[in-house]
C-alpha cells in the first residue's frame, strides 16, 4: 500500500545541512531562530501540499467526493490559500475561521459551517458570506436558523449533524461521535429533526447526514461502522419521508505520526476502506452512491508544521528527573498538557550528537502540568540551544493562548529555502490593545 505524508513523523523536506543543523524547507532552522525568534512556528509548504495532494489521489476514483479542510486544526490566511489552491474547501466552526477563510480569497460555497453552539451573529455571518452547507446540530439550531434566514430571506442548504453512537480508540477528549456526546442528533431525534425541516423549517433544504467520530484515529473499522450507520439512516430517511437526501459527511480524524510507536494508517489505505464500504452499502440499502465529504484537519496540517524553542534554564533535581525548559509551552502548545498528547524532537542546532542523557522538557508557564515532553532522550545541553518539535502544525496555534500574558508565537511559511513570515509574533502592545481603565480609576494611579 502507498504510503502518505501523515505517515511521516517529520516534514518531508527535513535535512541535516553541512553546517551540521536541521534544515526545514531549505532553510536552515538556526537561520530562522536568529531572524524571528523563538518560540517559532513553521509550516513547511512542500508538506502541506503533498499531503492534500495524497488526499486528493486517494479518493480520485470516487467521482463524487468534497475535501474539505477543518480549520479548526490551524486557521491563517496563507494556510488557507494554499488549503484552497490545492482544491479543498473548509470545515469552519466558528465566525472568526469563517471570516478567515473568506479573508482568505476562499469561495465561500466550499465552506462548511459546523458546530454545537453556533450564534446568531456567526450563522448571519454564515448567511450573508453565503456558506455552501451548514451543518445543523441541535435542536435550538434548527429553529434559530430557520428565523435568521427567514429575516434575510435566504434559503439554507443543511446537513443533519448525528451522533452514530461509535466509539473510537482515542482520547476521551477527542471522541466525539460515541452515544453520549455534547455534539449532534441522537439517532431516536433524527425522525423528529427531519419531520420540523419538512413541516415548519421552511428555509431549510436538508441535503444528507453528517457525523464526525473523534481524532488521532488509527484504526479504520470504526469508519466502515459509520458508512454503514449514515447510509443505512439515509435510506430510511429517505423512505419515510420521501426525501433524496444524496451527501454524507463522515467528518476527518485521520491520524498523524507523532512519536515512532504511532503508525497510522495511510490516506490511500483509508480512501480504500471508505469507497469500497460506501459502495456496498449503498447498494446493500439500494440507494445511489451519494456525494462523499471528508473533513481532515489534522492529517492535513499537523505533519508540515514544527515549533522551534529555545532553551534557557534546566534542573537536575537531586535523585530526580533532569529538567530542561524551553522559552514556550502550554500556551503555544496546550496538547500535552490538555490530553497527554506525546511529541518527539531534537536538538536543531545538534541532531546527531551523542552522549544522550534523558530529560523532561518544561515549558515555562507557571503550571506544574506545563510539560512539553515528559521523557526525551537528547544529547547533553547548552543554554542557547535550540529545540526542534515536530508535528506541531496542527491544534497548537489554534489552541494557543496568552496565559502568563506571554506574547503570541509568530509563524513562518517555508519553501525553496525561502521564509515568509505569514504570523506575526504578537508585541507587548498587542497584550493591552483591547485592555481599557476607566477615568476614574487612571486619576488614582
Ligand atoms: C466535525 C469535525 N470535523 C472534522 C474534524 C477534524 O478532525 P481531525 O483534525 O482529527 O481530522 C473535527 C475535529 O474535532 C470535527 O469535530
Amino acid at each position: 500500500m502507498q504510503t502518505s505524508t501523515n505517515q511521516s513523523l517529520r516534514p518531508l523536506t527535513t535535512k541535516i545541512n553541512d553546517k551540521g543543523n536541521i534544515e526545514i524547507g531549505g532553510c536552515d532552522t538556526v537561520d530562522l531562530v536568529n531572524k524571528y525568534g523563538t518560540p517559532l512556528y513553521v509550516i513547511d509548504e512542500v508538506t502541506l501540499r503533498s499531503v492534500c495532494r495524497d488526499y486528493k489521489k486517494a479518493f480520485s476514483s470516487y467521482d463524487k467526493v468534497k475535501l474539505l479542510y477543518a480549520s479548526k486544526a490551524l486557521c491563517s490566511l496563507a494556510t488557507s490559500a494554499i488549503i484552497a489552491e490545492e482544491g479543498f474547501g473548509f470545515d469552519a466552526v466558528s465566525g472568526g475561521e469563517i471570516y478567515t477563510i473568506h479573508k482568505a480569497g476562499v469561495p465561500m460555497g466550499r465552506v462548511l459551517f459546523n458546530g454545537n453552539n453556533k450564534s446568531a451573529d456567526e450563522l448571519l455571518l454564515a448567511l450573508e458570506l453565503g456558506v455552501g452547507r451548514i451543518s445543523v446540530d441541535n435542536f435550538f439550531e434548527l429553529a434559530l436558523l430557520d428565523e435568521l434566514a427567514k429575516s434575510k430571506g435566504k434559503n439554507v442548504d443543511v446537513l443533519l449533524r448525528i451522533t452514530p453512537g461509535i466509539e473510537c480508540h482515542t482520547h476521551e477528549y477527542i471522541q466525539t461521535g460515541h452515544l453520549d456526546s455534547k455534539f449532534g442528533f441522537d439517532l431516536t431525534q433524527i425522525d423528529e429533526a427531519v419531520d420540523l425541516i419538512l413541516s415548519t423549517y421552511s428555509t431549510l433544504n436538508i441535503k444528507g447526514l453528517h457525523a464526525h467520530i473523534g481524532s488521532q484515529i488509527f484504526e479504520t473499522k470504526v469508519f466502515d461502522d459509520e458508512i454503514e450507520i449514515l447510509v443505512k439512516e439515509m435510506a430510511r430517511i429517505n423512505d419515510k419521508f420521501g426525501l433524496k437526501l444524496d451527501e454524507m459527511n463522515i467528518g476527518g480524524g485521520l491520524g498523524v505520526k507523532y512519536i515512532e510507536s504511532d503508525l497510522p494508517p495511510s490516506v490511500y489505505e483509508i480512501a480504500e476502506i471508505i469507497i469500497s464500504k460506501i459502495n456496498s452499502a449503498a447498494e446493500k440499502y439500494n440507494i445511489p452512491k451519494p456525494v462523499l465529504y471528508l473533513e481532515p484537519g489534522r492529517s492535513i496540517i499537523s505533519t508540515s508544521g514544527v515549533t522551534l524553542y529555545s532553551i534557557g534554564s534546566s534542573k537536575q533535581v537531586p535523585h530526580g528527573k533532569k529538567y530542561v525548559a524551553v522559552d514556550g509551552g502550554m500556551a503555544d502548545n496546550a496538547r500535552p498538557s490538555m490530553y497527554q498528547a506525546e511529541y518527539s524532537a531534537v536538538l536543531a542546532n545538534n541532531p546527531e550528537g551523542d552522549n544522550l542523557q534523558n530529560v523532561t522538557i518544561a515549558g515555562r508557564f507557571c503550571e506544574s502540568g506545563d510539560i512539553l515532553i515528559k521523557s526525551i532522550s537528547l544529547p547533553e545541553i547548552c543554554e542557547g540551544d535550540i529545540l526542534c518539535v515536530f508535528n506541531t502544525g496542527a491544534y497548537n496555534y489554534s489552541m494557543a493562548s496568552n496565559y502568563n500574558r506571554v506574547e503570541k508565537s509568530a509563524m513562518v511559511l517555508v519553501n525553496n529555502s525561502q521564509s515568509d513570515i505569514i504570523i506575526n509574533r504578537e508585541t507587548l502592545d498587542d497584550l493591552v490593545s483591547h485592555d481599557m481603565i476607566p477615568d476614574r480609576l487612571r486619576a488614582n494611579v
